[in-house]
C-alpha cells in the first residue's frame, strides 16, 4: 500500500510522514533527498547547475541508494552516506534546479517505484500522487501559507545556529515554489483525488491524527 504526501517546501511533509510511518510500522521515503543527492554530486564536481547536458551525463553514472537505520532514512551517493550533507540552502535550491531535468526525474522515479515494490510505504515529494503513484490508496496535499512555511524554516535555521534573516528564508521559499510549480515536467500539483490539508493554523499532531483517521477509513488499516 502507498500513502502519497505532496506539497511545497516547509509544509511539514517530512515531520508528518515520519510520524505516520512509525505509527503504521511502514517505511518512510523522502524523495526530496534523492534530488538533493543529485545536486550535491553536481556541485561537488564543479558542474554548473544550468549545464543540463553535464548533469544528464553525471546522473547516468551515479548510484543512489536508500537505506533505513533505526527507521531513519539514509541516502547514499555512490555508496557514501550523504544524509547530513544535503541539508543546506545551497543544496535545497540546487535540488529544485536539477529537478527540472526529465532524465533526472526518470531515474529517480524508477528508484521510487522499486522501493515501493518491497514494502508498504509513505512517500513524500512533489509529484508522488500525480505521477509516481497515480493509483496510491491515499493521497494528501499538504500546504501552508508561504509566510508560515518561511517562519518554520527560519526557526529551524536559528536552532541550527545559522545566521539568516526571515526575509532571506521567505525569498528562498518563494523562489523554490516558483521553480517547482512552473517546471514543464511533473510540476508540483495537487492530484485531482488528493485530500487538501492546510497546516497554516494546525499543529503537526492535528495533521498526523487527521491522516491516521483517513488511513483507517480509506485503507482499513488497524492502528493501535
Ligand atoms: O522536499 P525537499 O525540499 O527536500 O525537495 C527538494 C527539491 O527537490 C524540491 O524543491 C523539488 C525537488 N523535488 C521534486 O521535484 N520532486 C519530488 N518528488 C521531491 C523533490
Amino acid at each position: 500500500m502507498i500513502i502519497a504526501i505532496d506539497g511545497p517546501a516547509g509544509a511539514g511533509k517530512s515531520t508528518v510522514a515520519r510520524e505516520i510511518a512509525k505509527k503504521l510500522s511502514w517505511i518512510y521515503i523522502d524523495t526530496g533527498a534523492m534530488y538533493r543527492a543529485v545536486a550535491l554530486c553536481a556541485i561537488n564536481k564543479g558542474i554548473d547547475l544550468t549545464d543540463i547536458n553535464s548533469i544528464i551525463k553525471e546522473v547516468n553514472d551515479i548510484q543512489i541508494d536508500i537505506s533505513h537505520i533505526d527507521k531513519e532514512q539514509h541516502i547514499l551517493l555512490n555508496k557514501e552516506d550523504v544524509t547530513s550533507q544535503i541539508r543546506t540552502s545551497e543544496i535545497s535550491n540546487g535540488a529544485s534546479q536539477v529537478a527540472i531535468i526529465p532524465e533526472v526525474r526518470e531515474k529517480l522515479v524508477d528508484l521510487q517505484r522499486q522501493l515501493a515494490n518491497k514494502d508498504n510505504v509513505i512517500m513524500d515529494g512533489r509529484d508522488i500522487g500525480s505521477v509516481v503513484f497515480p493509483n496510491a490508496q491515499l493521497k494528501i496535499f499538504l500546504t501552508a501559507s508561504s509566510e508560515e512555511r518561511a517562519n518554520r524554516r527560519y526557526k529551524e535555521q536559528l536552532e541550527k545556529g545559522k545566521t539568516i534573516t526571515y526575509n532571506e528564508v521567505l525569498n528562498e521559499i518563494n523562489d523554490r515554489d516558483n521553480v517547482d510549480l512552473t517546471r514543464a515536467v511533473s510540476p508540483l500539483i495537487q492530484a485531482s483525488d488528493a485530500i487538501l490539508i492546510d497546516t497554516t493554523q494546525n499543529t503537526s499532531d492535528m495533521v498526523i491524527n487527521r491522516i491516521l483517521d483517513l488511513t483507517k477509513d480509506k485503507l482499513g488499516v488497524q492502528i493501535d
